[in-house]
C-alpha cells in the first residue's frame, strides 16, 4: 500500500510570493467609486492641499513621500491584489520612524485628512486601498527586527517587517514565526495583525489573539501606545492590544509588535492525499487529530475544481501534479515534531490504515525539502489561479464542518438556476472550495472571466444568509474590509455592532482611519 505514497515527479518549485503588480501595470482595474456608484465621498473629510504637501515634506525626506508624477506611478498603493478595487490617493507616506507616524496622524487628525494604513496590500476584502481620495500610510519602512530573546522565544519587530523575513530570521535562531501563508513573501506583520490573519499553522500554534504579547501603535490622534510588553501572563485590566488585533486598521496603526515564537520543529513531513468524498475528509481529519495528535500541525482540504483550476494556471510553468489521476478532493496534511523517527513511524501507520480501509484512495509524501514546498505550492497557488481568469469574488467563511462544503454546492446550483455558469458563454468559469478544514474554515472561490454585478447580486446576501442560517461567521480570517461592510449583522449582533461603534468614535472622532470600510 505504500507505494502509492512515493513522490513520483520532482515539480520545479516557483516563487511562493504573490504576483507582482508591474506586472499588471498597464491593466486598469475601475475605480471603487465608479464600480460602488451609491457610496459618496464623506465630505467632512478635507481635500489635499498644497500646504498639506508641505507640511508632510518638513516631517518626512525625499524618499518618504510618494506623490503622483505620471499616471499609474500609485497604482500599486492605490489597486488590490484581486485587482477589484482603486482608490484614488495622491499622496503615499512612507515614514521611517513611530514618531513620524505620530507626527503625520495628529496632523491629519486636526485637518480631518483621510487615512488608509497599508502594508503589504495582500488584503482580499478591500481593506488596504483607499476608496476615494485617502492618504495611503504605508508602513513598509518600519522594517527592522528590534530584538529575539531565544530563551522565552519572544521576537519583537517593526510592523512593515515582511513576513518571510521575520520567518526567515527566525529560522536561523532555531525558531518560526506562528503564522504562514501563501502570501508570506508579501505581506507584513503589522498587516498580518490587523487582520488577524489566520493561515496555515494556526491549527497548531492558534491565532494572533493568543500569541502577540505586545503592541506598540499610534492612535488616529497620534497619541503613541506603548504596549509591546513580554509578559505571557498579564492581568491588570482590559487587555488592550486585542482590540487592535483583527481592527483593519480602523482605530489605530500598529508600528510594532511583539510575539511569542515556537521552537522550529526538527521533523516536518507533508503528504498530499486524495479522497473520494467530503464526508470521508472528515472522516480522515478525525483520525488524523486522534492518531496523529500532537504533531498533527496543518490540515488543508481542496476540492476538484479548485486544483482543476491550479492545473490550468500552472500548467504553462510546465509544473506536473504530483498524483496521476483527478479525484473528488485532496488534503494536503502536514506534520511536525522533534523526534523525525517517532513521526515517520506514527505517519506511516497513519496512512498505511487510511489506505487499507480506503479512506484515503491514492496519496504521495514528500521525501525533501523541495517536495515538501512542492506539496505546499498546490495548495499556496490555489488563490492565484482562481484570481488569474478576469476576477474572483472570495468568500471566506467560519461554519460547522458538517456544513462546510454544503455552501459550496448550494452555491452551485444558485449559479445554475440563474444561469451564470455553465460553459463558456457564462460570466463564472467555476465556484471552488478549498482552506483550513481543521479551523472550520472554508474559502469558497468564484473564478470569474470578469468582475460583474448579476454576479455579485446573485451571491449576496444569499451567502451570507446560509452562513447565518447555519450560525457561522462570514469572515474566519480575510475580515470585513470595503467587501463586507454591510453584511456585519449577519455574523455581529445589534448589542455588538453599537459597542463597536462607540469604540471607533471613541478612539476616532472623526473618523479619519480607514473610512468607507466596515466600520
Ligand atoms: P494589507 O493588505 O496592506 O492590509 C490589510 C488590512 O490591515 C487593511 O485594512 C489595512 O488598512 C490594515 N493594515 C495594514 N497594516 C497595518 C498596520 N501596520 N496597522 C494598522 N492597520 C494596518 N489571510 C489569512 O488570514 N490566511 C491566509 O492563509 C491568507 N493567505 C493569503 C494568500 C494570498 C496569496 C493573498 C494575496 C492573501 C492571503 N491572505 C490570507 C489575506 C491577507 O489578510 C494577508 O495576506 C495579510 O494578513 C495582509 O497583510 P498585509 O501586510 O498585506 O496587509
Ligand atoms: C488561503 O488560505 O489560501 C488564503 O486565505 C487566501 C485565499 O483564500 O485566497
Ligand atoms: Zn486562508
Amino acid at each position: 500500500m505504500l507505494k502509492n505514497l512515493i513522490w513520483r515527479q520532482s515539480p520545479r518549485v516557483r516563487s511562493l510570493v504573490p504576483r507582482s503588480f508591474t506586472a499588471f501595470y498597464a491593466s486598469k482595474v475601475p475605480l471603487t467609486s465608479e464600480s460602488y456608484l451609491s457610496l459618496k465621498r464623506n465630505d467632512s473629510f478635507k481635500r489635499l492641499s498644497s500646504d498639506d504637501i508641505e507640511y508632510f515634506r518638513t516631517v518626512l525626506s525625499k524618499q518618504e513621500l510618494l506623490g503622483s508624477k505620471e499616471e499609474g506611478d500609485l497604482d500599486p498603493f492605490n489597486e488590490d491584489w484581486m485587482q477589484k478595487y482603486r482608490g484614488q490617493a495622491s499622496l503615499v507616506l512612507k515614514p521611517k520612524t513611530v514618531e513620524k507616524v505620530s507626527l503625520i496622524l495628529n496632523y491629519c487628525n486636526e485637518e480631518k485628512l483621510a487615512v488608509v494604513p497599508q502594508g503589504g496590500n495582500t488584503d482580499l476584502v478591500g481593506g488596504s486601498v483607499p476608496v476615494f481620495d485617502e492618504i495611503v500610510l504605508s508602513l513598509s519602512n518600519l522594517n527592522k527586527v528590534r530584538s529575539f530573546d531565544p530563551v522565552s522565544g519572544i521576537f519583537k519587530c517593526d510592523a512593515g517587517v515582511i513576513l518571510e523575513t521575520a520567518n526567515d530570521y527566525l529560522v536561523q535562531r532555531d525558531h518560526i514565526f506562528p503564522l504562514d501563508l501563501g502570501a508570506k513573501g508579501s505581506c507584513q506583520i503589522g498587516g498580518v495583525v490587523a487582520t488577524n490573519a489566520g493561515g496555515q499553522r494556526l491549527l497548531r500554534y492558534g491565532s494572533l489573539h493568543g500569541n502577540v504579547l505586545g503592541l506598540e501603535v499610534v492612535l488616529p490622534d497620534g497619541t503613541i501606545l506603548d504596549s509591546m510588553h513580554s509578559l505571557r501572563k498579564d492581568n491588570t485590566g482590559y487587555d488592550l492590544k486585542q482590540l487592535f488585533i483583527g481592527a483593519e486598521g480602523t482605530i489605530g496603526v500598529v508600528t510594532g509588535v511583539s510575539i511569542l515564537t515556537p521552537p522550529k520543529p526538527r521533523a516536518v513531513n507533508v503528504s498530499f492525499l486524495a479522497v473520494k468524498s467530503y464526508e470521508d475528509v472528515q472522516k480522515v481529519f478525525v483520525k488524523a487529530k486522534g492518531e496523529l495528535a500532537e504533531i498533527l500541525s496543518a490540515f488543508e482540504f481542496m476540492d476538484a475544481k479548485s486544483i482543476e483550476l491550479t492545473r490550468d494556471h500552472l500548467k504553462k510553468d510546465d509544473i506536473t501534479f504530483p498524483l496521476e489521476d483527478e479525484y473528488p478532493f485532496y488534503i494536503l496534511l502536514e506534520t511536525s515534531g522533534s523526534n523525525k523517527e517517532h513521526d515517520d513511524a506514527k505517519l506511516e501507520k497513519f496512512l498505511e490504515t487510511a489506505m487499507e480501509s480506503e479512506l484515503v484512495i491514492d496519496g504521495t509524501m514528500a521525501q525533501d525539502e523541495t517536495e515538501l514546498k512542492n506539496l505546499w505550492h498546490w495548495r499556496e497557488m490555489i488563490p492565484e489561479s482562481a484570481q488569474c481568469n478576469g476576477g474572483v469574488y472570495k468568500y471566506d467563511v467560519s461554519l460547522p464542518l458538517k456544513d462546510l462544503y454544503s455552501l459550496v454546492e448550494a452555491t452551485n446550483a444558485r449559479l445554475e438556476s440563474e444561469g451564470l455558469i455553465g460553459d463558456e458563454s457564462k460570466p463564472v468559469i467555476a465556484a471552488v472550495g478549498y482552506g483550513h478544514i481543521g479551523d472550520g474554515n472554508l474559502h469558497l472561490n468564484l473564478a470569474c472571466r470578469e468582475y460583474n454585478k448579476t454576479i455579485e447580486k446573485c451571491l449576496e446576501p444569499f451567502i451570507y444568509q446560509f452562513v447565518q442560517s447555519k450560525h457561522g461567521s462570514i469572515s474566519a480570517e480575510h475580515g470585513l474590509g470595503f467587501q463586507k461592510k454591510n453584511y456585519i449583522q449577519y455574523t455581529k449582533n445589534e448589542v455588538e455592532i453599537n459597542m463597536m461603534k462607540d469604540i471607533k468614535k471613541h478612539y476616532d472622532p472623526y473618523g479619519i482611519l480607514n473610512p468607507y470600510k466596515y466600520i
